[in-house]
């Protein structure tokens, strides 16, 4: 096959109208230019076909013998296939036995981890720890292409700000400085410095875009938003993707403003190509393509192709629309040959970049694999990982940490056990078998000495109390009780939505009856969305959100519960009161008529509070710290501006502890109105007892610029405040003017 490329390099290195990309040398764009005089039609569009192997599926439509469409050339790229010798198999038939021996790219949803799973990114970024999500995704890719995979549907970078949407615990919860920041030290995780290192992986930015926007929360809803919010909210972590140089898009399955995103012009050329510049290719999600038929933008599949290709759709996932009437819209004049040879260029690309062409087997060395999957390096990420994401909600009187010389401690609930449910939705090849419950996790921590009697209480659902009063009977008995409560591992993810977010079945009336004997109860929450804990914050002493914390879990749990290390997690989405109050956010805006109890006719509702349970940002630790007051300097030039503003913080507790140190910007009066708060900065601090550090955040017109009235970005002159803290309701404030 390599030779036959390099005759064509020869035979057609004079035509390239494309001198380079991010992805490719001026000689690869020749090499592609030569491919591309050489392909047959049929040939192109199977470039631009994905389908799932048999192995997985994510979808209603399984598609039979791809192997043969391999062999035909009919299909360049394949999802859902792994480890080394499965894939060296196919990708033998695609180099082999096809005519021009162009390599497939193998596609997996590795999102936090292969087989070493990691919390779930919604977790993951309460760390708020960039550096630490970069190397679980670094582990990830190492992983999956020791296991024959070169392009992950990952990183999620939706913005979602309402918790009936199962997919919250995917992506990086509401805010988008925090979600950008996170975007970019994934994909630098996944892409390394250069995707020819062949332990990296192509990154995917999913699900472009709005898809966290849809109605109520149901997935695959509509949605509809402006322009604005568009621009401000949800496209940035898209932009801050490509920024970081990303080399795929993902199409959502939702419309925005009437256009279902595989056909939407719009999104996909306008804004990505046009203004942004992407040079990699985009793919749509799942059989996105046939889905504009019920969408009712057209009428069938054939125009749906064309719709989709026209858009801007380079890749077909799993619809073989474009397989089954491309070449009939081509031959009718309907698509340009010169939009195909595009989106096959683009394609390429990356096949270039991966080092495919220069040896299509370099991710199928079954060695490697055995060397690099699963290491205790990376079970010991695993580990930190997941104490850094668990966020403690509640601690009253410094219930926790418990103490490891515990005489008797129960540990009750449904989930207690559970190996399963520690990975959470989209675990890739992570296995229940491998993760460590947090009873497994309890038991290795505490003394040998001490009795751990478990019982499940209720199941996750239902109504059945009946083993109710063994647990508390088991409780009676202990010096503490752990409950670990929560929802199954698939109660969020894909097609997850819920129209109730408090603890399901009886697992709230298990928390009342074990807080009413009187014992220390303690609740530790699995979960992957936020979770309206009103019925249950006043019987419980602690409550730690664990999130899914992946397969060290349970060790994770329990370095946290007997205080081996103090928890460093603030939630990166807010907690509502009740359901009622969704969509409900830190950035909101004031209204004309701010919440005021003593008048009537102000922002508010009649039954509840307007504030949430817990604050986007918020997290205790077992110490405390204390903020001075801030101060400000200017510096401004021409067409320049900063704002340098400083902060001493204090750990004015007992014990050693990190603090996430949040920064956030009120812009008083815009062209537009403005948030109340927008976090424009943080930083992780490490104190001792009783020491303290000055900390530095500077602004530049980047932070403090916003879409004005006229759809510029930039900022206008007026006052700013600063507000600095632990969280989103940090009081320390000072002002300044530009
Ligand atoms: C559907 C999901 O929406 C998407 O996130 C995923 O990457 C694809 N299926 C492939 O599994």
């Amino acid at each position: 096959m390599r030779k036959n490329i390099f005759l064509l390099i020869i035979a057609f290195s004079a035509s390239s109208l494309f001198a380079q990309s991010r992805w490719t040398t001026e000689e690869e764009e020749k090499a592609i230019g030569a491919l591309l005089t050489e392909m047959t039609l049929v040939e192109k569009i199977g470039q631009m076909t994905l389908f799932t192997s048999d192995w997985d599926q994510t979808g209603p439509t399984l598609r039979e013998g791809y192997q043969e469409d391999i062999k035909t050339g009919r299909a360049g790229a394949i999802f859902n296939a792994h480890t080394a010798d499965y894939n060296r198999d196919l990708q033998r038939i695609a180099v082999e036995e096809t005519r021009l021996g162009i390599p497939l790219i193998f596609g997996y949803d590795v999102v936090h981890g292969y087989r070493t799973i990691f919390p779930i990114p919604l977790g993951e970024t309460a760390s708020w720890n960039t550096p630490l999500a970069e190397e679980t995704a670094r582990i990830g890719a190492r992983e999956a292409a020791s296991a024959g995979l070169h392009w992950t549907f990952s990183p999620v970078v939706d913005i979602a700000r309402d918790p009936r949407w199962g997919r919250v615990m995917e992506g990086n919860g509401e805010d988008v400085f925090l979600g950008n920041a996170m975007t970019e030290a994934r994909i630098k995780g996944y892409q390394g410095k250069d995707l020819a290192d062949p332990f990296t992986l192509v990154a995917c930015a999913k699900h472009y875009a709005a898809y966290g926007a849809a109605q109520a929360g149901r997935d695959y809803h509509t949605v509809d938003i402006s322009e604005r919010s568009l621009r401000e909210t949800y496209l940035p972590p898209f932009k801050a993707a490509i920024d970081a140089g990303i080399g795929t898009f993902m199409t959502s399955f939702n419309e925005v403003d009437g256009q279902p995103v595989s056909g939407n012009y719009h999104l996909l050329t306008e804004i990505l190509r046009d203004e942004w510049g992407f040079e990699g290719f985009v793919v749509t999600d799942y059989t996105g393509i046939s889905e504009m038929v019920p969408h009712g933008i057209v009428a069938n599949e054939a125009d749906a192709g064309e719709l989709a290709v026209t858009a801007g759709v380079d890749m077909d996932m799993q619809a073989a629309v474009y397989y089954n009437y491309l070449e009939q819209h081509v031959a009718e004049g309907k698509v340009e040959l010169a939009r195909i040879d595009q989106a096959v260029r683009q394609i390429l690309r990356i096949k270039y970049a991966l080092g495919l062409f220069e040896d299509p087997y370099r991710y199928n060395d079954m060695e490697r694999q055995a060397a690099n999957i699963f290491t205790p390096e990376h079970r010991a990420t695993a580990r930190l990982a997941a104490r850094e994401s668990l966020v403690l909600l509640k601690n009253e009187n410094n219930a926790l940490p418990l103490t490891k010389s515990i005489s008797h401690l129960a540990v009750i609930g449904p989930l207690a056990k559970s190996q399963e449910d520690m990975l959470g939705a989209w675990h890739g090849d992570g296995r229940a078998e491998d993760c460590v419950s947090v009873l497994t996790g309890i038991q290795a921590a505490i003394d040998k000495a001490a009795t751990i009697s478990y019982l499940p209480g209720v199941a996750i659902e239902g109504d059945d109390e009946s083993d109710i009063p063994a647990a508390l009977a088991a409780a009676r008995l202990a010096d503490a009780v752990v409950v670990v409560v929560g929802e199954k591992w698939n109660m969020s993810g894909e097609a997850a939505s819920r129209t109730s977010i408090t603890l399901p079945g009886k697992q709230a009336e298990l928390i009342r009856q074990l807080h009413q004997i009187g014992k220390l109860v303690i609740v530790v929450l699995l979960n992957g969305r936020p979770l309206d804990l009103t019925n249950i914050i006043d019987h419980a002493d602690a409550i730690l959100e664990a999130w899914y914390p992946g397969t060290e879990g349970g060790h994770a749990v329990a370095d946290i519960l007997f205080g081996d290390y103090a928890p460093v997690g603030k939630l990166p989405i807010t907690f509502p009161r009740s359901v009622g109050q969704v969509p409900i956010y830190y950035n909101m805006k004031n209204t004309g008529r701010p919440y005021d109890p003593n008048n009537k006719y102000t922002s508010k509702y009649l039954d509840e509070s307007n504030d949430p349970l817990f604050p986007f940002g918020f997290g205790l630790s077992y110490t405390t710290f204390s903020y001075g007051t801030p101060t400000v300097t200017k510096e401004a030039s021409t067409g320049d501006f900063t704002a340098t503003v400083s902060i001493e913080v204090t750990n004015s507790g007992k014990r050693s502890g990190r603090e996430v140190v949040q920064l956030y910007v009120h812009d008083l009066v815009g062209s537009v109105t403005r948030p109340l708060r927008e976090l424009k900065g943080f930083q992780l601090v490490d104190l001792a007892a009783g020491e303290s550090k000055t900390v530095e955040f500077t602004l530049g017109k980047e932070e403090l610029s916003f879409l004005r009235r006229d759809m510029t970005w930039g900022m206008e002159p007026g006052t700013f405040d600063i507000y600095i803290g632990g969280d989103s309701r940090a009081s320390q404030k000072v002002s300044f003017e530009y």
